[in-house]
């Protein structure tokens, strides 16, 4: 260790090495896993983010549900199989790291930084019981100073309670998000301790304030100089400030800057200042901390909709949970990303973080790319909707869990508002408005410049139960039908569709005839059909919301119930095993888009598009009359099958769903060539698009998302397996069993192919295609540089082949 390592605050993030060990929750915890002297040399070998339930076995009987939610209006008996994913998260887990504290480290704080532990969590240090923090989503800080013992082998432990019924998805488990140690001076700022906002922003100049929250924790008060310097997005220091303060114990600086022609954030250019908080005793630096922040101002209108910097923007979002599909809940920045770049791609510009705080990797990924972000805390207040859910928590943690999510969160340019709940049950009771207030109120003190939310399912009752007008804007779910009515009520209210559509449908599958399937009798496949008909009774197509969208500037904007699949919760077939994940993403939980995808995009996107849908392989049903369907940005388009027109299509302004789709409804079926030509609004051609009857499978088709990763043990690559022809045509039925191997540096991390009714464990090293594709995800190996050889094999066809470089 170096001289300079010993002053200042030092980060030490604690991945490798972790044991790790569980056990079943009604054996009265026969380990005690916090005894020092215990030997769990015989214990797994972990990496944290570490999921212990996403390796599966999947099996209809994990954490099964009995008429255990009441949110849906299920009155009757029902037992939920695929609830929470199917997998085993139910349990106790440990986590011990042995760590060496040096002897250098003495008269300085040692603290332990959790991002989030699933859940109910307990940190001892050295068999003494640091604190304990039940919410598995929002971020905690424990001091073990007192309890290290320095020089020697210090022994870090976690345990885990993973309680059955306590979520209405797979929530993951153990310790899914970063973990770091964090050395301090006795002199120094607090966690989570910079706030920084933008009172006054114009192109001229901006005001920056920034409170600082410091401690000293030394016997004498301490004589600080806080020197505050911000860094504009090239790097350049544009504004500094110094404050000279006597601190004993705990206090909050406040600097006021300027910054000259700043370089707004926008969701085209995000542009991020950051930071930089050194705090000097006697001249000397003791602490350096750094915050990026966006120079950006916000506002509402119940007329004018939500502008950015003073211009009018629609929000386009969906709600995504927090699970990375076949990754788990285990934080994957590469994978988020991924996630973030195919939600953009499809023109969308905010993500409603449902319905509780995310990674704070997810709010840097939205602040670096642009994207706009409602923040959430809760899924249930004091009133429950499953047995172990947080309504058991809500006294006691309610207040710290909000703040711990605003503290953390409040310097992030891309959230625009704060959600303190989702489609609570206090909706019902007339308390609800005065729950509703405490909530309003602690937001509002930790952070007064972003409006309060709140996602209300039973509109009516929220509206006269008081709970709509005691948050600043109320969020409706599901209600496009509503909101001419509630604005003509209510028109200084600003509103917007919180929660949107829940359309479902699965990759590649299309139901004959096309109509609308819920509810889904007969069962069939399991599958819903991807001709983007079928919501449940609750929800809409995605054509509905447009339309209430397009028709009332005053609406905000929307969240699409989802953007990606996500594990657990497999309506409609909540009931049916082996159902066991969503079937409402817009993009499959491999990141394959559905359909629905380029319904959205010919929408939200300026990008000109052409899609069709579905494809051309009906071997068997010559003749048969099949439904076609075209999404796309242009007014007009004709289609053709084997070079006969079948008519030109316009969008039609009055009617759904031809406002947004042109559909041919009966084109009889022969193997060929569908076509199709669109046309602008002057009637010239644009752009053309094809879909091929395929042959037969002949090969397997690798594709990377990328093909060069950073040997760092964290980087992915995302890679498509497709079994084509000998075209290269992609043959929509295939479901051939693909096995992988993996030569060379790195390992795969995961396989999966979109199937929600699969019950291959992502941990597999084959994996069925499911309409002809599937993944495997490749992790690089932390310092193993070079070039990784996945192989795809499948007996009767040509193998597939990719290199990937692991770069050092
Ligand atoms: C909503 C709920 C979401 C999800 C969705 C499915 O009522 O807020 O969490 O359950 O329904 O349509």
């Amino acid at each position: 260790m170096t001289d300079e390592a010993r002053q200042g605050r030092q980060i030490i993030p604690l991945k490798d090495g972790w044991k790790f060990t569980r056990h079943a929750l009604e054996e009265a915890d026969p380990l005690r896993g916090y005894q020092v002297h215990l030997d769990d040399s015989g214990w797994e070998t972990v990496r944290v983010p570490h999921d212990w339930a996403i390796a599966g076995p999947f099996h209809e009987d994990h954490d099964v549900h009995v008429n255990s939610v009441m949110e849906d209006g299920i009155k009757d008996h029902i037992t939920h199989v695929g609830r929470t994913g199917a997998l085993p998260i139910v349990g106790m887990g440990w986590y011990r790291q042995h760590l060496k504290i040096p002897k250098m480290w003495e008269g300085r704080r040692i603290t332990v930084e959790f991002d989030g532990v699933m859940s109910n969590s307990t940190v001892y240090m050295n068999g003494v019981s640091c604190g304990s923090w039940p919410y598995g989503y929002t971020s905690f800080v424990f001091d073990l100073t007192d309890h290290v013992i320095y020089g020697e082998d210090n022994v870090l432990a976690v345990q885990v309670c993973s309680l059955p019924s306590a979520s209405r998805w797979y929530p993951g488990a153990g310790i899914y998000r970063q973990v770091r140690l964090v050395i301090k001076e006795s002199l120094h700022v607090n966690p989570w301790g910079t706030y920084i906002t933008t009172p006054e922003v114009t192109e001229q100049g901006a005001a920056i304030n920034i409170r600082t929250s410091v401690s000293s924790t030394g016997a004498q008060p301490a004589l600080a100089q806080l020197v505050t310097q911000l860094l504009d997005p090239s790097g350049h220091m544009c504004a500094e400030d110094t404050i000279i303060e006597q601190i004993s114990g705990q206090a909050e600086l406040e600097q006021h800057l300027y910054v000259e022609h700043p370089e707004l954030w926008c969701t085209e250019h995000p542009r991020l200042y950051r930071a930089v908080s050194m705090l000097l005793l006697n001249g000397e630096e003791v602490d350096r901390y750094e915050t990026p922040f966006g120079i950006r101002s916000i506002s509402f209108d119940a007329q004018e909709g939500f502008q950015l910097n003073g211009k009018r923007l629609k929000l386009k979002g969906v709600c995504l949970h927090h699970d990375l599909g076949p990754l788990g809940a285990a934080v994957h920045v590469r994978a988020m990303e991924r996630q973030l770049e195919l939600m953009q791609a499809m023109g969308c510009n905010a993500i409603r973080m449902s319905h509780n705080p995310p990674a704070p990797e997810l709010l840097d990924l939205c602040d670096e790319m642009g994207l706009l972000v409602i923040d959430e805390a809760f899924d249930e207040w004091g009133e429950g909707k499953v047995q172990n859910g947080y309504h058991r928590l809500f006294q006691d943690w309610a207040e710290k869990d909000l703040r711990a999510m605003i503290t953390r969160d409040r310097n992030h340019p891309s959230i625009i508002m704060w959600s303190i709940g989702n489609e609570m049950r206090e909706q019902r009771l007339e308390s609800g408005a005065s729950t509703t207030a405490f909530l309003t109120a602690i937001a509002h003190d930790a952070d007064p410049t972003r409006p309060v939310t709140a996602g209300f399912s039973m509109s009516d009752d929220a509206i006269a139960n008081g709970l709509a007008a005691a948050v600043d804007i109320p969020g409706w779910n599901y209600k496009p039908h509503r909101y001419e009515e509630y604005h003509r009520q209510h028109p200084d209210w600003i509103m917007y569709g919180s929660e949107t559509a829940s359309t479902v449908s699965s990759r590649g599958v299309y139901h004959l005839p096309a109509v609308k399937e819920i509810p889904m009798e007969p069962k069939r496949d399991l599958q819903a059909s991807s001709y983007d008909l079928s919501a449940p009774p609750w929800g809409t197509t995605p054509d509905q919301e447009f339309m209430a969208q397009d028709d009332l500037p005053y609406m905000l904007g929307e969240f699409v119930w989802t953007g990606f699949d996500y594990l657990g919760e497999p309506t409609p077939y909540r009931t049916e095993w082996p159902s066991r994940s969503s079937y409402f993403g817009i993009v499959d939980l491999c990141g394959f888009p559905k359909d629905r995808y380029y319904l959205y995009q010919s929408q939200w996107s300026t990008k000109p598009m052409l899609h069709l849908l579905p494809h051309w392989n009906w071997e068997g049903e010559e003749g048969r009359p099949i439904p076609v369907v075209c999404y796309t940005t242009y007014p007009a388009a004709e289609l053709f099958l084997n070079g006969q027109s079948l008519g030109i299509r316009h969008k039609s302004p009055a009617s759904l769903p031809e406002r947004y789709r042109l559909r041919w409804d009966a084109v009889p079926y022969e193997p060929g060539v569908l076509s199709v030509i669109a046309y602008d609004k002057d009637g010239s051609q644009v752009m053309t698009h094809e879909v091929h009857t395929a042959g037969a499978p002949a090969r397997v088709l690798l594709e990377a998302d990328r093909t060069v990763i950073q040997a760092d043990g964290e980087d992915l690559s995302f890679i498509t397996v497709s079994i084509v022809d000998e075209q290269g045509k992609l043959c929509p039925h295939a479901d051939h069993n693909v096995s992988f191997l993996l030569q060379g540096p790195g390992e795969i991390a995961a396989v999966d192919n979109g199937d929600p009714t699969s019950i291959i464990p992502f941990s597999a090293r084959d994996m069925q295609a499911f309409h002809g594709k599937c993944l495997v995800i490749v992790r690089s190996r932390a310092g193993e540089g070079g070039n990784a050889v996945i192989l795809a094999e499948v007996p009767s066809l040509q193998s597939g082949r990719l290199d990937i470089a692991c770069h050092i």
